[in-house]
């Protein structure tokens, strides 16, 4: 047995439509706000199928709301539109038209999951109160879901709870994975220019030196996982970038660099961007320079919540058995702007294994490619969610 043989039966036979959707979505991957024919191609599909559609929100956004029975009761679905400034180089029959355009990260499959939950619910669908399907633009930069919210997502569309999935290679096709609690990390790009004084290379007494003082910014820096975070909690500080100078013989004026914060907690992240300040400033001034520094794309943590996760968790184990979830998922240092949601909604993020075998690309990868084989066990699932959570009984 594997999760397909779960599919409910409906769902497999529009397999094949839903299919020629996510490939046509992935032909056309838009980047993030530029969701025209994206959202275009959602809301014409929602519209057919009888949903309410609202435009606009965050952009590109688009929500599809389906109205049943009489309970006040109501529930949230995401999934993201936006594809990556990548070159595709799959040698797909369905690859990107678009050059240096791709969808990487699967996006194109998690849109047309939920179409398919969607068609299923509007047609069949056995449930009493309101869903609200949220196609978000922006994911992978720009926090479109943030920009969603500013435009009154969760005032215009309340929701109870909240839910959306990412699929994850690494794990077999189409498990269900779901982890209570803090589950994928902040993420803060702090930018720092250093200003030193520019001089000949042949006379550094006549200079301050903005690559001596950089140099000794990234050695301090390492100190701060090391010595400040408590051991048993999860922290990142990466140094992505460093740019400074560009001939032997010249002393710059300026150094910058930018770097990758991570922490599972708001706590841990407060502490680490604190850190980071007092020891970038510190450093710059025990050389004479001054440094300045800029936070930017500041994602939270994401942190599941007990109660939704474990209803989401039993609705997967009622369905598929223990044996169709991920086992003792583990957290992620990577991030995701669902976070933003949680942080107002309760609600849980679940990952959907994109397979394990051989070759297998992770995401952000030229060669990676979205699981067809986890089109309809997402959809599915999606529909037992909407089932269960606003039951009849
Ligand atoms: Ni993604």
């Amino acid at each position: 047995m594997n999760n397909r043989d779960f599919i409910l039966p409906d769902i497999l036979a529009h397999e094949a439509d839903m299919l020629a959707i996510r490939h046509q979505i992935h032909q056309h991957p838009e980047l993030s706000f530029e969701e025209v024919a994206t959202s275009d191609l959602v809301a014409r599909l929602l519209a057919e199928w009888g949903y309410e559609v609202h435009r606009g929100l965050g952009k590109t956004g688009v929500v599809g709301t389906l109205k049943r029975g009489t309970s006040p009761r109501s529930i949230g679905i995401r999934a993201d539109m936006d594809a990556l400034p990548i070159q595709e180089e799959t040698g797909l029959p369905y690859a990107s038209r678009h050059q240096g355009k791709m969808h990487a990260c699967g996006h194109d499959g998690h849109t047309a999951i939920l179409l398919s939950a969607a068609r299923y619910l509007a047609s069949q669908a056995d449930f009493d109160g309101t869903v609200h399907l949220i196609f978000q633009p922006a994911e992978e930069g720009g926090g479109g879901a943030y920009q969603m919210m500013q435009d009154g997502l969760f005032e215009c569309f309340p929701c109870d709870a909240v839910f959306g999935l990412h699929n994850m290679p690494g794990y077999p096709t189409g498990l269900l994975g779901f982890r209570a609690g803090p589950f994928m990390a902040s993420s803060d790009s702090v930018h720092i220019k250093i200003s030193g004084k520019g001089g000949h290379g042949a006379m550094p007494h006549k200079a301050v030196d903005p690559i001596v003082v950089g140099a000794s910014i990234v050695m301090a820096l390492q100190s701060i996982v090391s010595r400040n975070v408590p051991p048993l909690e999860t922290a990142v500080v990466t140094v992505g970038y460093f740019h400074a100078g560009h001939a032997s013989n010249v002393i710059p004026d300026t150094a910058e660099m930018e770097l990758s914060v991570r922490a599972m907690t708001f706590e841990v992240r407060q502490l680490l961007l604190k850190r980071i300040e007092e020891t970038v400033q510190a450093q710059a001034a025990s050389f004479g320079a001054a440094a300045e520094i800029n936070i930017h794309d500041p994602y939270p943590p994401l942190i599941n919540h007990a109660k939704e996760t474990e209803f989401a968790r039993q609705v997967a184990v009622d369905w598929l058995g223990e044996q169709g979830l991920i086992p003792d998922l583990q957290p992620i240092t990577g991030s995701e702007d669902f976070s933003f949601m949680l942080e107002k909604v309760p609600g849980c993020y679940l990952l959907i294994g994109n397979g394990d075998g051989e070759g297998g690309c992770m995401v952000h990868n030229p060669g990676y490619d979205f699981n067809d084989d986890c089109l309809s066990v997402g959809a599915s699932y999606w529909v037992k969610l909407v089932e269960k959570y606003l039951s009849n009984s």
